[in-house]
């Protein structure tokens, strides 16, 4: 018992050890300082993280479970499964190669089948005749946050291998000898979270260039400074989209264009808690593709983004348009419930 007061006496000493008491709430959580952090599992329920949890993961597995649905028009809820080898299992599904390809890719805790994908898999289909290719990643993602960092890497890797596999198998099948640019040009990767950081691997990892990389939220602790990070290197044009900036998500600019609706921080309108607000990305994602209605204006710098003060050129927010490019700072503010 002394032994146990003693020990409690000491872990309350550090501010930084301190274990926050309100679920999911982050309001105290200092990036670089605080060991525990609160965040969302698959269901959105808040659980508590030690960001000093030991590494064990073997990373050269981690990828090796990766699968990959597919979702077109013909078959927009029941998800075709694509095999890395098996050119069958492309023959026999739905995917078309003269349409782009949007591969979406869920955070920690996530897996397909997740809300976020749902959302958006059915946002897509219904502004494009698109192939959606989602990476279910569940078995690395549902390790504990800090061995789920370490296997992005190689799922990632994985990732990259695989849209290596399904451009190949593809030319062949549609027997077309210049197709690498267009699959490449016609990409659109998108991650949530720790999935913002598979989508950078992957895409830095590819022969091509991907045309468009979307990051929504992308994690933040244990990411400042991480070479494995999302960056603007991932693709043709990389975009962030940053909701819960400093707590779930990472603040700092790290793509061509940066967003961050209604200051990019905690609480965004609606949401009282920090896991509502990382959650809020890919809801803005999805409606930004059906209307495009969010205009970003141009900041002078992080800090008017921040406050919301932004008042530069017009630049959209998200979106559908395959071809987008553009680079700077953006600030918006948004409505508190769907379409926003
Ligand atoms: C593939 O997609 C193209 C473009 O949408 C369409 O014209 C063509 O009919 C599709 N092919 C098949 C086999 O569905």
């Amino acid at each position: 018992m002394k032994v146990l007061l003693v020990l409690i006496g000491f872990i309350a000493s550090c501010v930084c050890n301190v274990i926050p008491s309100i679920p999911g709430d982050n309001s105290n959580y200092v990036e670089g300082v605080n060991r525990y952090i609160w965040m969302p599992d698959g269901e959105g329920v808040p659980q508590l993280v030690d960001l000093e949890q030991s590494v064990y993961v073997s990373n050269p597995r981690s990828g090796a479970d990766n699968q990959y649905w597919l979702y077109t028009r013909e078959n927009p809820i029941n998800a075709e499964i694509l095999i890395n080898g098996d050119a069958e299992s492309i023959r026999s599904s739905n995917y078309n190669s003269s349409r782009p390809l949007i591969v979406l890719v869920h955070g920690w805790y996530g897996s397909a089948n997740s809300e976020d994908n749902i959302l958006i898999t059915s946002a897509v289909l219904e502004a494009d005749d698109v192939n959606v290719i989602v990476l279910d990643w569940h078995v690395a993602a549902s390790l504990d946050y800090v061995n789920a960092v370490a296997s992005t890497l190689d799922v990632g890797e994985y990732l990259a291998s695989f849209l290596e596999w399904l451009t190949d198998t593809d030319d062949e099948h549609a027997r077309c000898c210049c197709c690498v640019g267009p699959f490449w040009n016609n990409l659109h990767l998108i991650g949530f979270g720790l999935g913002a950081h598979v989508i950078g691997v992957a895409g830095r990892q590819v022969g091509g260039r991907p045309g468009r990389v979307t990051g929504l939220d992308p994690s933040g602790p244990l990411w400042n400074e991480n070479p494995n990070a999302l960056d603007s290197n991932a693709g043709r044009y990389v975009e962030a989209i940053h909701t819960d900036g400093g707590s779930l998500g990472i603040f700092t600019p790290i793509a061509d264009a940066d967003f961050y609706p209604n200051g990019g921080r905690n609480p965004q309108p609606g949401c009282a808690i920090s896991t509502c607000s990382h959650n809020r990305a890919p809801e803005l994602f999805a409606s930004s593709v059906i209307t495009n209605h969010f205009e970003g204006r141009l900041c002078d710098d992080i800090n008017q983004a921040e406050n919301v003060q932004c008042s530069g050129s017009i630049f959209n927010m998200g979106n559908a348009i395959s071809n987008k490019r553009g680079s700077g700072i953006y600030g918006l503010a948004t409505g508190s419930n769907w379409p926003f």
